[in-house]
């Protein structure tokens, strides 16, 4: 069973995980989402019955697949702070604009990363990725 995690639940964030909900593809009790805004957080998990933290580790020790939904310029910063919990078990996909899978690799090691970039209308579950 997957359990999905997101560190960042900004726009796109909450995009994903309202279509993963609306898809039956995950229960939303298998969801956990980091963020340092806490009235953001609130508004998720009330929204969408799924779990909350303000700490992006704890989202590592509660996921499988890892959902990196933060602004580029910090992702390098987060990906250094949830390194050394980073397993083999974890799969990272990274909807980061201009962040390479070389430069992610290149901290987490030798871990399965799937880049995603998807378009704006997934804002209103209409939107394209490129994988
Ligand atoms: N929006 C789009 O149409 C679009 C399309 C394709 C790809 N993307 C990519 O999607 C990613 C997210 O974009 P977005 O538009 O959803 O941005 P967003 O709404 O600003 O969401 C990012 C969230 O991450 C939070 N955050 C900042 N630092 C953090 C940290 N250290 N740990 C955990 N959370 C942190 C931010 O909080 P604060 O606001 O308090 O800083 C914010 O709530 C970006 O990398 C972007 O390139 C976006």
């Amino acid at each position: 069973m997957n359990r999905i995690g997101f560190i960042g639940g900004g726009k796109m964030a909450a995009a994903i995980i309202k279509g993963i909900i609306n898809s039956n593809w995950c229960d939303s009790k298998n969801i956990i989402v980091s963020d340092k805004n806490e009235d953001a957080l609130n508004l998720l998990g009330k929204t969408y019955k799924i779990n909350t933290t303000l700490s992006n580790i704890d989202v590592i020790k509660n996921s499988n697949i890892i959902l990196f939904a933060v602004k580029p310029f910090v992702l390098k910063d987060v990906l250094n702070e949830i390194k050394p919990y980073i397993t083999k078990e974890h799969i990272i996909l990274s909807i980061a604009a201009g962040i390479s899978i070389n430069t992610i690799e290149e901290i987490v090691g030798n871990i399965p990363v799937i880049r995603i970039m998807p378009n704006t209308p997934a804002l209103v579950n209409e939107g394209m990725s490129a994988i």
